[in-house]
């Protein structure tokens, strides 16, 4: 068999193994299907240009399409769901027509640092046909096995507890990018939305309260009478930190540069937004000025998303 073919079929197995957890649904992705889109600016700040030659970052107010999504691929998961996890897709409109996408999460750290685990994680989460449920031990075993998950878990639960408003959540890049400036040189971070409203979350009696739409209904009612914002944090690098495993924390103080403000003014439709094709947030689509990193799981997403992106559109997407 060709190289091809095997790398190939590890998307497809990535894909399919999303799809028994989460169930197949007509015309939707396979993770992060509940969602929302929005659309906003982008303003980069003066300290952005110094790093990079990047269009998105030399200070231009920019259009922002954005999509905030609960994790689950189940298009009708509940947004008070105790993990169930957010999502934020940042496509900025670069004046050449090109787009640079951006895409994260409240995780802190990944849970996985290649596609083979995560394609093993996920399979462990598969539901037994004859109880409906997964065998927790099945998770137990892939954890036991991968500290990094347990540490990610571990770091991770609680930042995907429901929180007020997608305009209170925090979400992180979590692979590193690389700034290159005008004159060539590069600086290595990792990027952060960063909500000006500040993380809020619910309170238990909130949640149990709280109805299985509520992100969505709390996000229309704030963007009628005002906005959602968000700072782009970059958290440089220091000597030693890792650039291509996403398991791992960068420990201790970090200089941290805000490379620009999003804000978010309101609701729009996804096919209006998308203007034809399929709306898609890859992080490796990228502009020149920005480099990414050897992470393999940076990698694995462009394959995996595409494979996501024709299922849905052939099936009326
Ligand atoms: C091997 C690792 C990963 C795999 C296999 C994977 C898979 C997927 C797939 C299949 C989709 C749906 C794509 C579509 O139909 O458009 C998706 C969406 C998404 N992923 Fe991942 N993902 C991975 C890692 C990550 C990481 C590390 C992050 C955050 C840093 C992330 C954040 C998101 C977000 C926010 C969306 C929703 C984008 C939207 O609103 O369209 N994913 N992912």
């Amino acid at each position: 068999m060709a190289d091809g073919e095997t790398t190939t079929s590890l998307w497809e197995e990535i894909v399919d193994a999303l799809n028994a957890v989460n169930g197949s649904h007509a015309g939707r992705r396979a993770v992060h299907a509940k969602g929302m889109v929005c659309e906003g600016t982008f303003a980069a700040s003066p300290e952005a240009a110094g790093l990079s030659r990047a269009a998105h970052l030399q200070g231009d107010e920019l259009r922002a399409i954005v999509r905030f999504s609960n994790a689950s691929g189940n298009p009708r998961t509940s947004d008070a769901n105790p993990i169930a996890g957010r999502g934020i897709g940042v496509k900025l409109q670069l004046p050449d027509g090109e787009a640079v996408d951006m895409a994260a999460v409240p995780l802190p750290v990944f849970m996985v640092s290649t596609p083979e685990d995560f394609l093993e994680f996920t399979r462990a989460r598969i539901p037994d046909p004859d109880t409906g449920e997964a065998d927790p031990q099945k998770v137990i075993d892939f954890i036991t096995a991968h500290p990094e998950t347990a540490t990610a878990l571990q770091l991770g639960l609680p930042k995907l507890t429901p929180t007020t408003s997608f305009a209170t959540s925090g979400y992180n890049g979590l692979h590193a990018f690389g700034l290159v400036s005008a004159d060539g040189e590069t600086t290595w971070g990792r990027y952060s939305w960063v909500p000006v409203a500040g993380e809020q979350y619910l309170s238990d009696e909130e949640r149990e309260a709280a109805d299985r739409d509520y992100l969505r209904q709390e996000l229309g009612e704030r963007l009628a009478g005002g906005t959602a914002e968000f700072d782009l944090v970059f958290t440089l690098a220091a000597e030693g930190d890792t650039l291509t495993d996403p398991t791992r924390p960068w420990e201790g103080k970090r200089e941290q540069v805000v490379l620009g403000r999003l804000t978010v003014t309101g609701v729009v439709d996804e096919a209006d937004a998308a203007g034809g094709g399929p709306l898609v947030f890859d992080p490796n689509n990228l502009t020149d000025g920005i480099v990414a990193s050897d992470d393999p799981i940076l990698a694995a997403r462009s394959p995996a998303y595409s494979v996501s992106i024709e299922r849905r559109m052939a099936s009326g997407g």
